[in-house]
């Protein structure tokens, strides 16, 4: 099926962050040992408070649910205020029973990055693959941190940031652009696309100009997420905002 037709446009971001929550929760419900690839950023937020609530009524269950999150910025220990191990601490592991064990992060204070995405690589295939991956995309057309440049890698690795993802990123900083690291580790392009399902959700005008080069435009390096075209399981959700170029 071609992307176009996996699109689905709700009016806000608010119903966006509902229906990602209910399809969640639907697939938790029909597979409770579910493995969970997560995003970090502002767009999932609403979809993390509304998957919390459906967690606070009781109609979802994480006692069984693995998660793998997509990335990690270098340097950071899990406990660094701003790090996204903290971020998925505070806006969605704190609000359900998971099971702490079977949360799994990428440590951006591992003594040797190489070695460290190997271990997520491999803890990866040993939870048996993600069954379901949920993905924001960064203005310049990123997903996780896999950032345009003419190659990507297929594996979890070590990544240079680019100034227009430092800058998006400044505001976990207090908005204090050297204090966001220069570098991080990421899932590759490769360890995404093996998701058995792929959701990539994207909110507001600012990312309608990737948004169209995503839908519209040729498959490339250059734009990251075109790469999704590829998956046989991929469903893009936006709001009117972040649809407006792609509407005629
Ligand atoms: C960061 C994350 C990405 C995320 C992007 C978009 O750079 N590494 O995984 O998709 O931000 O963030 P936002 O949702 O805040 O626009």
């Amino acid at each position: 099926m071609r992307l176009e037709q996996r699109i689905s446009v709700f009016p806000d971001a608010r119903e966006v962050g509902r229906r990602l929550a209910a399809r969640v929760a639907d697939a938790i419900r029909n597979q409770p040992a579910i493995v969970l690839g997560l995003p970090t950023g502002r767009t999932p937020l609403l979809f993390y408070e509304e998957l919390a609530a459906l967690a606070r009524s009781g109609a979802v269950d994480f006692s069984r649910v693995t998660t793998f999150n997509l990335d990690e910025f270098l340097g950071l220990t899990p406990e660094h205020p701003s790090s996204y191990r903290r971020f998925m601490q505070r806006y969605l592991f704190d609000h359900v029973n998971i099971d702490p064990a079977r949360i799994n992060f990428l440590n951006g204070a591992a003594a040797d990055a190489a070695a460290e995405a190997d271990r997520y690589e491999h803890a990866i295939a040993a939870a048996g693959g993600i069954d379901l991956v949920i993905l924001g995309i960064g203005t310049n057309g990123h997903i996780g941190f896999n950032e345009p440049s003419s190659g990507l890698e297929a594996r979890t690795h070590r990544v240079t940031l680019q100034p227009e993802t430092r800058r998006s990123n400044a505001p976990l900083f207090g908005d204090d652009l050297d204090a966001v690291p220069l570098e991080a580790l990421s899932m590759g392009m490769g360890t995404i696309l093996d998701a058995r399902a792929a959701v990539l959700l994207a909110t507001g005008a600012r990312k309608a100009s990737c948004v169209e080069r995503l839908v519209t435009g040729p498959i490339t390096t250059g734009l990251p997420a075109s790469f999704l075209q590829l998956h046989r399981d991929v469903e893009i959700m936006l709001d009117e905002a972040a649809a407006q170029r792609i509407r005629s």
